[in-house]
């Protein structure tokens, strides 16, 4: 397995959005989490991105710990530990959030870099040739406010790709996509699967899901297991 996330809860106030849940992602797998609006689709998202904290729970990708529960709340692990798991774990949101004021080389460069992850001459290209898959390697010296959306998500996907992630996490991946955009990122998403990446996608886009899913779960369970 990948991804495990055992116990799950989160409230806001006494809005208990994930009560009890558990969930794994193996290597290959694409689960589609499909949803009602406000069933807690990005909250889960945001939990297991560290960008909110859970309740209760655990949560862990192959032994490393974002946190463990101890009986009483999920217990955060140190920041050192945090980093380990965070970095097996890639995310493209769904309005991508590249650095504007960065060019495209430099947003792939920033985590890596600050995190002394390689030296520059490699990790440029490590970028490079992740660039090149993604059919972008023409905009590399450009700024994000050049690039068409899709040339955008690209981007997106290869700056999580840098920390090589096991898990990668997509919000919403086509709804600014047209019907042929959209099949591109899927066949690219299938191909990420098939090289034992684990994928979990948030759609409302009910087509792509049936499509490209290996596994379809709804968010109804994180408070009806
Ligand atoms: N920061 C917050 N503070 C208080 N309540 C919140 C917060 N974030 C989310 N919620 C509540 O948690 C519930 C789940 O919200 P969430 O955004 O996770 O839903 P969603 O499934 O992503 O919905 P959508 O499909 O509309 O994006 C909602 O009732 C929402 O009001
Ligand atoms: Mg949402």
């Amino acid at each position: 397995m990948a991804l495990t996330v055992q116990g799950l809860n989160k409230a806001y106030g006494s809005n208990q959005v994930i009560k009890d849940f558990d969930f794994q992602i193996d290597p290959g797998e694409i689960v589609i989490l499909l949803g009602e609006s406000g069933t807690g689709k990005t909250t889960f998202m945001r939990l297991i991105n560290n960008l909110e904290e859970a309740d209760r729970g655990t949560i862990q990708i192959n032994g490393n710990y974002l946190c463990q529960d101890n009986g009483k709340v999920a217990a955060y692990k140190n920041k050192r530990e945090q980093r380990t798991y965070q970095n097996s774990l890639g995310m493209v949101f769904q309005d991508y959030q590249l650095f504007p004021n960065f060019t495209v080389l430099e947003n792939l460069l920033e985590a890596p870099l600050a995190q002394e992850l390689g030296n520059k001459a490699e990790l440029e290209q490590r970028a490079k040739t992740l660039l090149t898959r993604m059919g972008v390697e023409d905009k590399i010296d450009v700024y994000p406010s050049t690039l068409s959306g899709g040339q955008k998500q690209r981007v997106a996907i290869a700056r999580a790709l840098m920390l090589e992630p096991s898990v990668l996490c997509f919000d919403e991946p086509t709804s600014a996509l047209d019907i042929d955009s959209a099949n591109k990122v899927g066949q690219l998403i299938r191909e990420l699967s098939d090289e034992g990446k684990a994928i979990l996608i948030v759609t409302h886009d009910r087509a792509f899901g049936k499509e490209y899913g290996t596994r379809i779960i709804s968010s109804e369970q994180f408070v009806n297991n």
